[in-house]
């Protein structure tokens, strides 16, 4: 990618100050793209942008207000006429919420897509990121998974949303030709920034295992539970996919690229993004006292409801077709982890 391509195309970047969305806002703006994010601040702090800013010296422009609203984001299209691409991160993302507030998720999360979509046509916007997840997947028969494993009825509310998302996004691009979609598949994104000063901060309890792990390592959790190690895995516990949120932000960069510079095969194509490696939770937790070289208290308890035995990517259309590549390693990605935790906790 030549940086002179890229100048002065506006990207928004929707949930931009969330997880994924401010990994993504630096790489885009380390790559000359100029970004603007609309945030809700449903479920992120205002904060972001300042450490964004001191990342890449760049304070990207920022409107505050819920997409699922659609005069509000017709306003933001009218003020906004340059914008050339949009990255779709913003969405409600709690599995276990999204099963007691479904219509809350379902309302948010297609909503969203919808205004957009919309959008797209009404200010000729043509290109589309949206993140959709590996969850669409279920329990795949044969591992591991490609693009063509077929999809599974949804576990969850919130998992419903990103397979009918895509589906909408399909049809769309298909009654609207100029327009162009790209779904990835994000596996599990771990990790943050090795500046530290981004990363994943979740609110209250953490579902999700890395950051549940991390903050017991800090202190602030007593004891990790291992949930189930009677799986049909080498050791029992679960395999995941775990990729780095760098690497998983530059996916998007190179999405952007793609559709960018009309490289796409399709005008809606969908990608796995992971690393095309699976790891057991046991191997997860062995690796992060491995690397850091903290106490860890963890104990097995029995399996979670809803959840898989194992799944991790085929990763070879991805890369072939995006010329990507995962490149950090589990131990680096896990040693970044604990570094933001620590640095969000004032630890030394
Ligand atoms: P996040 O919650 O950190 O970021 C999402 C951001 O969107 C938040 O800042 C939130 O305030 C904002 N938002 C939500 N609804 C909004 C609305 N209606 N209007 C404006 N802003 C709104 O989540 P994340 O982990 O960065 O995930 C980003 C995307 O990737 C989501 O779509 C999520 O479903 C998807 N995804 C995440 C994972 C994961 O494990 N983190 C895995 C697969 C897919
Ligand atoms: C990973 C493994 C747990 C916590 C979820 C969503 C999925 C996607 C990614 C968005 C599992 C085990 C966990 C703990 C544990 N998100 N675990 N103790 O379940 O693969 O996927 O996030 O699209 O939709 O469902 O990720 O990090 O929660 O769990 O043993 O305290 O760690 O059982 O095997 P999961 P996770």
């Amino acid at each position: 990618m030549k940086k002179t391509e890229l100048m002065a195309k506006q990207i928004l970047v929707t949930g931009g100050t969330g997880y994924i969305g401010s990994h993504t806002v630096v790489e885009l703006q380390n790559q000359g793209f100029e970004v603007v994010i609309v945030d809700n601040l449903s479920n992120s702090q205002i904060e972001v942008l300042d450490n964004i800013e001191k990342i890449t010296g760049i304070r990207p422009a920022f409107e505050q207000f819920d997409l699922a609203e659609r005069d509000k984001t017709d306003g933001f299209f009218q003020k906004y006429s340059n914008v050339e691409a949009i990255i779709h991160f913003a969405a409600y993302k709690a599995v276990g919420e999204s099963v007691d507030k479904p219509l809350e998720y379902y309302r948010n999360n297609l909503v969203s897509l919808m205004n957009l979509l919309e959008s797209m046509k009404k200010y000729d916007v043509k290109h589309m990121v949206f993140s959709s997840s590996c969850t669409v997947y279920g329990q795949p028969e044969t591992l591991p998974v490609t693009e063509q494993t077929p999809r599974q009825e949804a576990e969850s509310p919130y998992g419903n949303t990103k397979a009918i998302c895509e589906d909408i996004m399909r049809d769309f691009c298909k009654a609207n030709e100029a327009l162009n979609c790209i779904a990835l598949r994000y596996f599990n994104p771990i990790g943050a920034h090795e500046s530290t000063l981004i990363g994943e901060l979740p609110v209250g309890v953490p579902n999700n295992l890395v950051p549940f792990i991390t903050q017991t390592a800090a202190g602030l959790r007593k004891e990790l539970s291992i949930f189930g190690d009677d799986y049909d895995t080498p050791d029992g516990t679960a395999i995941r996919d775990y990729i780095n949120v760098v690497d998983l932000a530059k996916a998007h960069v190179v999405a952007i690229d793609r559709l960018l510079n009309d490289k796409t095969k399709q005008n809606y194509e969908y990608f796995n993004v992971g690393t095309g490696d699976g790891y057991s939770v046991m191997q997860l937790v062995k690796s992060f006292i491995k690397v850091t070289g903290v106490e860890l208290n963890y104990k097995v308890v029995g399996r979670r409801t809803g959840d898989i035995e194992k799944i991790w990517a085929d990763t070879s259309y991805g890369n072939a077709e995006l010329g990507w590549k995962a490149e950090k390693t589990l131990d680096e990605t896990l040693l970044s982890a604990w570094k933001w935790e620590k640095n969000v906790r004032g630890l030394s």
